[in-house]
Order: C-alpha cells, then sequence, then structure tokens
C-alpha cells in the first residue's frame, strides 16, 4: 500500500512549480512556436492535464473524457506541431487543469491501491506523471531559453524577465582534472523497481565493461572556448562526417546561447532568465551530440557508452558511502543535477524490455536517431534525477541543457 497523503504533497509541489514557470510568460510566447521540435509552451501546459486526466480518470475511474476538444488540441500524435500554435487562452487552460485535478484528488481517496493494480499498484501510474510533468517543466524552461534567445537577438538585449524559478546553484567544482579509473567487473545496469522507474530503464541487467577512465567533471566552458580557439570548428579531423555535414548546414561555430560581448574575445550566455558573462568553471551546455564528439576526439578521449556513465555513477556514490568521514579524498563526479550528458549509445531497448504503460512513450525512439543522455540538469526536478534515469534526443538537437564528459580507454 502507498502513501496517498504523500503522493497528493508532491503533486500539489509539481504543479504550484509548474505554475509558477508560467507567471512571467508574455501572452505573446504562451502560443509562440521558439523551435521547430518543440510546442509553445502553453501547449505543454494543456498536455500535463490532458496526461493527467487520460490516465487516472478516463484509464482508471473510467469516466468520461472531461473534454474531447482538448483530447485532441493537447495530443502528441494526432494534432500536428505546426499546428499548436491555436491555442484556448492561457486561463482556460489553467481552469481545465485545476478541474482535472480536483476529479483526481477525489479519486485518489477511494482508487484501487492494492499493489496488484496494473496501473496503480505500488504508486506506478502516479509516480509517472509525477516524472511526466517534471519533463515537460524543464522542456518548458528549455523553451524559455530559446524565447530568451530570441529577445536577445531581436535587439531586446535589456529585458529578461525575473526569474521564475529558483535556480539550483552549481555544485562546487573539485578542481581535480586527472581521469578517475573505473576497474573492469560486472554490475547491475538499469533497474526493476517498477514502482518508481519508467519502463525504458528495466529489467535490471547484468553488464561486464573492461576498465575504463572518465573525467570527474563535465567538460567546462574554458574548456570548450580553448577547443573553439584552436579552430575546432574549422577541423574536420575533429568531427564525423554526418557531424561534419550538420556544422556546414547550420552553419554552428559556437555553443547554441553564446554571444559576443563588447569587449573582444569575451562571450556572453544566454540562460532562460538572464544574460551573463560567459562563467568558465561552468560545464558547456547546449551542445548537440556532434559538437560533444568532435571534442572529445579533439582531446584524444571519447564519450563514454550509458553503461559506462551509469557504473561510474554507481561507483561515485560507493565510494562516497565508504569514504563518508574523509570525504575529501574522494574525487566527486558529480554525476546529477548539473548538465544532461551525451553518450555513445542509441537509445534502445534493454534486454527483456515490456512497454509501461503505453507503447507510445519509448518504443517510437527506438530508431537509431537517438542518442542516450544520462544524468539531469540544473533544471531537472527530483521526481526524475536519478542514475538510472534515460533521456533521449536527436544528436544535432542543441536546445536541451546537456552538455558532456570525456571517457577513455584503459589502455590507449
Ligand atoms: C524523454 C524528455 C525526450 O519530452 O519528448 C514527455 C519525455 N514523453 N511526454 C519528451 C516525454 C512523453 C520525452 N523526453
Ligand atoms: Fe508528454
Amino acid at each position: 500500500m502507498i502513501d496517498i497523503a504523500d503522493f497528493r504533497q508532491r503533486m500539489i509541489e509539481a504543479r504550484a512549480y509548474t505554475k509558477a514557470l508560467f507567471a512571467t510568460i508574455e501572452p505573446a510566447d504562451f502560443c509562440h512556436q521558439a523551435h521547430a521540435e518543440f510546442s509553445p509552451v502553453g501547449w505543454h501546459l494543456g498536455h500535463i492535464g490532458v496526461t493527467e486526466g487520460f490516465w487516472i480518470l478516463q484509464q482508471c475511474q473510467h469516466a468520461a473524457s472531461l473534454s474531447p476538444e482538448y483530447d485532441l488540441i493537447f495530443s502528441p500524435l494526432d494534432n500536428p506541431k505546426e499546428n499548436r500554435i491555436n491555442l484556448p487562452a492561457a486561463q482556460e487552460i489553467f481552469a481545465y487543469l485545476d478541474e482535472v485535478r480536483a476529479r483526481v484528488f477525489a479519486f485518489l481517496e477511494r482508487g484501487d491501491w492494492s499493489d496488484s493494480h496494473p496501473l496503480l499498484g505500488e504508486g506506478r501510474l502516479l509516480n509517472m506523471l509525477l516524472q511526466h510533468e517534471e519533463q515537460h517543466t524543464e522542456t518548458i524552461l528549455l523553451i524559455l531559453n530559446l524565447l530568451a534567445a530570441r529577445r536577445f537577438d531581436a535587439g531586446d538585449g535589456g529585458s529578461f524577465p525575473a526569474s521564475a524559478v529558483p535556480r539550483r546553484s552549481p555544485p562546487p567544482r573539485s578542481g581535480q582534472t586527472t581521469m578517475v579509473r573505473i576497474p573492469a567487473g560486472a554490475y547491475s545496469m538499469g533497474s526493476d523497481d517498477r514502482a518508481r522507474t519508467l519502463d525504458n530503464e528495466r529489467p535490471a541487467q547484468q553488464v561486464w565493461l573492461e576498465e575504463f577512465r572518465i573525467d570527474p567533471t563535465p567538460v567546462t566552458n574554458a574548456d570548450f572556448l580553448e577547443f573553439m580557439d584552436a579552430g575546432g570548428y574549422r577541423n574536420p579531423a575533429w568531427w564525423s562526417q554526418q557531424g561534419w555535414h550538420w556544422r556546414e548546414e547550420h552553419h554552428i561555430a559556437h555553443p547554441l546561447y553564446w554571444r559576443h560581448g563588447s569587449t573582444q574575445g569575451r562571450w556572453l550566455e544566454i540562460d532562460p532568465f538572464d544574460v551573463s558573462p560567459l562563467d568558465p568553471a561552468q560545464p558547456v551546455r547546449c551542445v548537440s551530440w556532434y559538437e560533444a564528439e568532435a571534442y572529445a576526439r579533439s582531446v584524444g578521449k571519447r564519450l563514454p557508452t550509458e553503461a559506462e556513465w551509469e557504473k561510474a555513477a554507481w561507483w561515485d556514490a560507493e565510494q562516497h558511502a565508504a569514504t563518508a568521514q574523509s570525504d575529501l579524498l574522494a574525487p566527486r563526479l558529480d554525476m546529477l543535477g548539473g548538465v544532461w550528458e551525451w553518450t555513445n549509445t542509441w537509445f534502445h531497448p534493454y534486454p527483456g524490455f515490456q512497454a509501461f504503460p503505453y507503447d507510445g512513450y519509448s518504443v517510437p525512439y527506438f530508431d537509431q536517431h537517438h542518442r542516450v543522455l544520462r544524468g539531469g540538469s540544473w533544471a531537472t526536478r527530483r521526481h526524475v534525477l536519478r542514475p538510472t534515469f534515460r533521456n533521449w534526443y536527436n544528436p544535432g538537437m542543441r536546445a536541451v541543457f546537456a552538455g558532456f564528459r570525456c571517457a577513455k580507454d584503459a589502455v590507449s
């Protein structure tokens, strides 16, 4: 049996965060499509409500839809992306979300919470919906970053809204740069926790890896600037054929949110609520998989596989448990909550994968066109942040809060 009061509290908190994001969004931005791959923020808002209603009210309570019209508008399948600029008014969507939520909370009091219930049991569906909302709030934030850049580029450099949400401060940097050796051996990758993980993380599997080395921190802005200043974007030797093609086609010469400052050689960086001098110590962010791959090659390294990434994350956690008192001796790998980290692995099903609760969550993306990202960014909320979570995007995607760290074989 699960603690309903606790879930209700977490759902309230997740929704308060979602709503806070909209406090500073101007009406014109609400239904503006900032990027061909991303719907307007207003669409994400309605989609959060429709998804919650669909799974709890329709699938579990067997109630009729509150609004077939909303079901269609906010459907990721049936409403084409270019059509999603046509939305109901924000106030109407908020009222809809409140109505769904009121009915969901009423249902929670009388749902069948036995562990054997395929959807509700062990809190499976509620955990899925919390993560669904939190994934969409991160997407809303990355769209706000795209909109901020648009305003900046239109010459509106000074007008940034006050930050709508607290920005998690970056973890202190250890200053360590030597690569960390992860010993050869087997570990358990993925999870059998059906209550809290998503379908693509399951089932757990034993994976044996050779010894490898991994950087203690993600590549920083200072590191990446060095690559740029050495002509990295102009040197085909560092790029894969596809990456070079992508770079030429889109005229890429620097990370997505870097802009020239007024002083020669100084860079600014645009974030969702601010533009400020590029911080050399922060992880580089909003680079594509192709840029990550090219950088790694330029320093004689490579991207880690997702198996290596996850093993390193567990190794890190173990080291810290073991050296809790003498913490200073252990290198901190800081793998969660800085930037999403690109890995060298195509998104694919683990052996024994079973779709849950629907085919459309993961299956369409097992297509050799999406690279796995691990870790989570400053904008990733707590229900999503864990070592086994798998994110995925096209290798040319730059808008995600993604950076990377490098790895290397043990002997090379
Ligand atoms: C895993 C973040 C790529 O936003 O497209 C949300 C998550 N799936 N609703 C996405 C998702 C359905 C997904 N990502
Ligand atoms: Fe969704």
